[in-house]
């Protein structure tokens, strides 16, 4: 990596993001730049303010606000970290728009679909090219993104697809939310599995057109589990908090793939959990009336 790094996380002033920002910045030097991206002016800053004077963080951490919505600001933003220093180290696409329990999960498909999926495959997109040799993208999905949780009618739609073909998939699929034939097509109510599943799919499809270059020149394009986290994302589906971990602690397994010496080669352009790559073909449907966000 060069002298100075720059990394950035997205929906970072709160929950997960927010402990990768700080997790990176204790970890990086004093001479790299951590971007706390978020979509609200004043939550970004202050969540930077913060973090920049707490004792253990070491980098710079400056805040900029993104709406992971507005593709072209995705677009602008790596061209600007292009210019500013050749490149990105180290991005982390984790933003997810919350819903609650009690919400019609049809009526907030548009802006969570926008969020996970769209935004996803911008920042694949625009931060991948930019990427320096050994460095890390790193997407956040969560267990529900392997194909096993998708009924076996929708498997084709993602199965060694291009990013192109994810890109459509992800369409057909709030096509069918629109028109009201989801279900009959086989998509589930809830919203959290397609969206994981097409992550998961989008970066394996991006990774296997890189794998052998990236592998040589010791850079890491994954989706990742932190498994169950408690934030105010998850709180409200949470029945049992025992299992939860607070979000720095499920932050550490990510930031050990970042800060790795080297890439295993078994974990590239799969969707790791605790540092174990998980099958992509796993999984089973999950019962419906079964609600329970399972990281
Ligand atoms: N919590 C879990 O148990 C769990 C389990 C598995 C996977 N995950 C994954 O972990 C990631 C982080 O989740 P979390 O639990 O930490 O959630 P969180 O605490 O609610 O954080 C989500 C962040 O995304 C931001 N966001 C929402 N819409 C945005 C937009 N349009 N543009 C930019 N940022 C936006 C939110 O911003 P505001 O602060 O402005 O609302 C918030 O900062 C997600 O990808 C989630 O699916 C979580």
């Amino acid at each position: 990596m060069n002298a100075s790094r720059i990394a950035l996380v997205t929906g970072a002033n709160q929950g997960l993001g927010r402990a990768l920002v700080e997790g990176l910045a204790a970890r990086m030097r004093p001479d790299d730049l951590v971007l706390l991206t978020g979509r609200d002016d004043q939550r970004v800053a202050d969540a930077a303010y913060e973090i920049n004077r707490s004792p253990g963080t070491r980098a710079r951490v400056e805040g900029r606000v993104l709406d992971v919505t507005d593709t072209d600001a995705i677009a602008r933003l790596a061209e600007e970290v292009r210019a500013r220093g050749g490149g990105v180290d180290v991005v982390v696409s984790n933003a997810v728009a919350r819903l609650l329990p009690e919400e019609s999960q049809a009526e907030r498909a548009d802006e969570f679909i926008d969020v996970s999926n769209t935004a996803t495959h911008a920042i694949l997109r625009s931060f991948a090219p930019v990427l320096r040799p050994g460095g890390r993208l790193l997407v956040v999905a969560s267990s529900l993104g392997t194909l096993g949780h998708l009924d076996a009618r929708l498997h084709h739609l993602f199965d060694d697809a291009s990013p192109d073909q994810v890109e459509y998939a992800v369409e057909s699929w709030r096509s069918a939310l629109h028109n009201g034939t989801a279900q009959e097509a086989g998509w589930p109510l809830w919203l959290n599995v397609p969206s994981k599943v097409a992550q998961v799919a989008a970066v394996r499809a991006v990774a296997a057109g890189r794998r052998e270059k990236d592998l040589a020149d010791g850079t890491l394009i994954a989706a990742v589990c932190p498994g169950m986290v408690d934030t105010a994302t998850s709180r409200p589906w949470f029945s049992d908090y025992s299992r939860a971990q607070s979000p720095a602690q499920a932050a550490e397994a990510v930031l050990d793939l970042v800060f790795a010496e080297r890439v295993d080669p078994a974990l590239y352009g799969e969707l790791v959990r605790f540092g174990e790559a998980l099958d992509w073909h796993g999984g089973t449907p999950p019962v419906e009336q079964d609600r329970l966000l399972t990281p």
